[in-house]
């Protein structure tokens, strides 16, 4: 939690130093949040062991991200964010964000549900969590990059109202294309950021 509390007063620093508009006060950004039968909560170190089983369950025995990626996002980056899916007593999802201060956006770094847990919409609220938190602290945009043949993702972004902004060739192992998706978020006051 302390992570957390200073990684929401670096980007109003930041945001503050660039005299962007008036950031909330910490106390007024949900956190811990229960939606249906899943709750979305600020991630811990302890996580990290369930990330990874989720990652090899959804990437056929392989972990793009290691041990240190999660843990340098969500112990020491203060730009970086991470936010857990609990259902059933069990970590099934995690999504992590990155802060750019430049321009005011936020980018999606990582995404994951169990298998056993996909399409019953824990994916599209963690993309809502972190996009309403970071509506919350003032952050204008959500970014991410997705693989051109991932079509599950893509179809759950656009549903959200994800739009493709540029194609990426070659972006990723294997010269496999990308895809580069914007998503405003809403302006301050409005209910839900997507
Ligand atoms: C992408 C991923 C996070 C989606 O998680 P999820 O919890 O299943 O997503 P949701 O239930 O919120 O799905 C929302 C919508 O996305 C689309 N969608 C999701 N998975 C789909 C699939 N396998 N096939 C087709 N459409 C799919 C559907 O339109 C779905 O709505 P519907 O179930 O009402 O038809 C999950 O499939 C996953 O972990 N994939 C592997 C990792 C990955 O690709 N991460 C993203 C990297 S950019």
């Amino acid at each position: 939690m302390q992570k957390i509390k200073e990684m929401i007063q670096t980007i109003s620093k930041v945001f503050e130093a660039q005299d962007f508009r008036q950031y909330r006060a910490f106390d007024d950004v949900d956190l811990d949040v229960v939606m249906g039968q899943t709750r979305y909560r600020i991630a811990e170190r302890e996580d990290i062991v369930s990330f990874l089983a989720i990652e090899r369950d959804v990437y056929g025995g392989d972990t793009p991200w290691t041990f240190s990626h999660f843990e340098h996002e969500i112990m020491t980056n203060d730009l970086a964010i991470f936010i857990t899916a609990e259902a059933d007593g069990k970590i099934v999802g995690f999504i992590g964000g990155r802060v750019v201060p430049e321009n005011n956006s936020v980018h999606l770094s990582n995404l994951g549900v169990s298998s056993a847990f996909q399409r019953q919409g824990i994916g599209s609220n963690l993309v809502k969590r972190l996009a309403e938190l970071m509506r919350q602290l003032g952050v204008d945009s959500l970014t991410l990059e997705v693989k051109r043949n991932n079509l599950p993702a893509q179809a759950m972004y656009r549903k959200l109202g994800f739009e493709t902004k540029e194609i990426l060739p070659g972006y990723y192992e294997n010269a496999q294309d990308g895809l580069w998706m914007v998503k405003q978020l809403a302006a301050i006051g409005d209910k839900q950021a997507v």
